[in-house]
């Protein structure tokens, strides 16, 4: 008797304890501050801790797609009629990334480096060689008659050497002339009035095993929320975990690929240094990459939006006054005056009438929003897609013959897919550190159900003792066995 109620008394008294500690660490929230400062320790660009391996040399690969809208009626548009294009595509490369020069400064809060950016042709992830043709606008030649255009003794010259070449306002190329850059006749035969001008041109001419100069960032050692935001770019101070700006992305694009833990209602920014300017993304939905949860950003239409809608787009209106419509920006300022205007693939998100200038667009959410996909509680970006079109501005210009009837429109040219997807050892890891945390962040409440269930075996056993003496005594033999 004396041995079986001290068990019980034990019982009752673990039960207790059991309790009052779990709800002591649920209200302390202890493990949850644990794993989080877990998390701060190892988010900061250090020699040596896996996350400045995976900022100095992104794990997973990056792709970077192309896919051209190869002009199908080039006569009939210079007739006024309607353009039509076939998308074509994707033309894919590997793009290799790393920091290079990587320089710590002010005792580690803050590392200077350049990202230099090599593309490497990925034959089976294409559709065809960079030896396929595509027909589109003349891009050299748009931008010399435009800027030409009220210069009538210059443009009559221009136009009859075009005529002498056989060179119109569209023009065929192949695909790796287009990105990487093919010597112009008509830039060549301008050069020898100005002898400075380069003569070859192309969308990424001069991007491959190239750099944009330096990079300073946080380590995060400070504040691990700043974990390499960008401090300053070239010596511009810049606010943005981003590397990279709408006339970058002609040039190639950039991002980190890690931002501190993550809310919903935080905004992402992006930077714009050519246009003084950040672009930001919006948390959107709960997805699920590889088995792991993540929030889903996307920049919200109101980023592309007209300048009456976001007046914050009217730094876009160039020359000053000469407004587009929504959807589009114009880029010419930062691509030495040619007519370039970007926007989201197939004119998504955009006015409806650019949709429907041109015969062949067919804009998708799915297939052709901005991305990025975010792991709450780690920041690890698990994907991420940026896709952009790069259109240009055509229209009759009198003193160019070669323009013939051609209606104004925004032609697209190409659109670009840049993306990366976490890898499977990563995704397997993160998934292993995410069942480890909630097992750690549940052990209070598996003290507070184990204190119940021995607390309900406390009282049972007590119910037990009660009973009255000849019940019990029946029972004797029963309880001490
Ligand atoms: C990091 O440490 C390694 C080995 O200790 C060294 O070789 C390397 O130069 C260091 N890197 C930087 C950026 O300090
Ligand atoms: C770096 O740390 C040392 C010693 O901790 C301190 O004396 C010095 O002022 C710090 N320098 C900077 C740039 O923060
Ligand atoms: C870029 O440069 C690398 C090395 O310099 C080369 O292997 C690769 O083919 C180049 N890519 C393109 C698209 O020219
Ligand atoms: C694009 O159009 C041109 C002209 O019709 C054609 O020669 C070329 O083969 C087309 N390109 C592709 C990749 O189909
Ligand atoms: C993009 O490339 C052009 C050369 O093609 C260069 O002049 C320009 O500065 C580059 N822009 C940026 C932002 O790097
Ligand atoms: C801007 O967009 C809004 C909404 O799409 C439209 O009502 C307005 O007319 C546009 N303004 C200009 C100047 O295009
Ligand atoms: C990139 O985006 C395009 C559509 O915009 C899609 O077809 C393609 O599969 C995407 N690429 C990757 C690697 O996700």
């Amino acid at each position: 008797m004396q041995l079986k109620s001290c068990w019980i008394y034990t019982i009752g008294v673990s039960s207790i304890l059991l309790l009052i500690s779990g709800i002591v660490l649920v209200l302390s929230n202890v493990f949850p501050l644990l794993t989080q400062s877990l998390v701060e320790k190892e988010v900061v660009l250090k020699n040596g801790t896996e996350a400045f391996e995976a900022w100095k040399d992104p794990p997973a690969p990056i792709y970077m797609q192309f896919y051209f809208f190869n002009l199908t009626n080039p006569l009939e548009v210079l007739d006024g009629e309607r353009p039509a294009v076939l998308e074509i595509g994707p033309y894919t490369y590997r793009e290799y990334r790393p920091m290079e020069q990587v320089d710590f400064q002010d005792n580690g809060t803050k590392v200077a480096a350049v990202n230099t950016k090599t593309y490497v042709f990925q034959r089976n992830m294409s559709r065809g060689p960079e030896s396929e043709l595509i027909r589109t606008v003349n891009i050299p030649a748009m931008t010399v008659m435009e800027q030409f255009k009220d210069q009538p003794l210059m443009a009559n010259l221009i136009s009859s050497y075009m005529r002498s070449t056989d060179e119109g306002l569209f023009s065929t190329h192949t695909v790796g002339e287009l990105l990487w850059g093919y010597e112009d006749a008509l830039l060549k035969a301008l050069k020898t009035l100005k002898p400075d001008l380069d003569d070859v041109f192309g969308l990424f001419y001069k991007n491959n095993a190239s750099n944009d100069g330096q990079y300073v960032f946080f380590t995060g050692q400070q504040n691990y929320k700043d974990f390499a935001r960008v401090d300053t770019w070239n010596g511009d101070r810049t606010l943005s975990w981003w590397t990279s700006d709408e006339c970058n992305m002609i040039n190639g694009t950039n991002g980190a690929s890690f931002h501190p833990v993550i809310a919903k209602n935080e905004t992402l920014y992006m930077f714009s240094s050519d246009l003084c300017r950040s672009l930001y993304a919006l948390y959107e939905e709960d997805v699920t990459v590889k088995g792991v949860p993540a929030y889903r950003f996307s920049p919200p239409s109101e980023v592309f939006a007209n300048h009456t809608v976001n007046p914050a787009n009217a730094g876009f209106c160039v020359p000053i006054g000469n407004c587009l419509g929504s959807g589009v920006l114009n880029v010419s300022p930062c691509k030495q005056g040619a007519p370039i205007v970007m926007s989201s693939p197939h004119f998504y998100q955009a006015d409806e009438k650019y949709v429907q200038d041109v015969f062949g667009m067919r804009p998708q959410k799915e297939q052709h929003q901005t991305i990025i996909d975010i792991h709450p509680l780690t920041g690890i970006i698990l994907q991420a897609a940026k896709r952009l079109q790069v259109n240009v501005f055509i229209e009759k210009i009198p003193s160019f013959s070669e323009t013939g009837n051609v209606r104004a429109v925004t032609l697209p040219v190409v659109y670009l897919n840049e993306s990366a997807l976490i890898d499977d050892a990563s995704a397997a890891k993160l998934h292993k550190v995410i069942v480890q945390q909630n097992v750690v962040v549940n052990i209070p409440f598996m003290f507070i159900g184990l204190g119940i269930i021995l607390g309900g075996v406390f009282m049972f056993l007590m119910c037990r003792q009660k009973v009255p003496e000849s019940s019990a005594a029946e029972r004797q033999p029963l309880l001490s066995s």
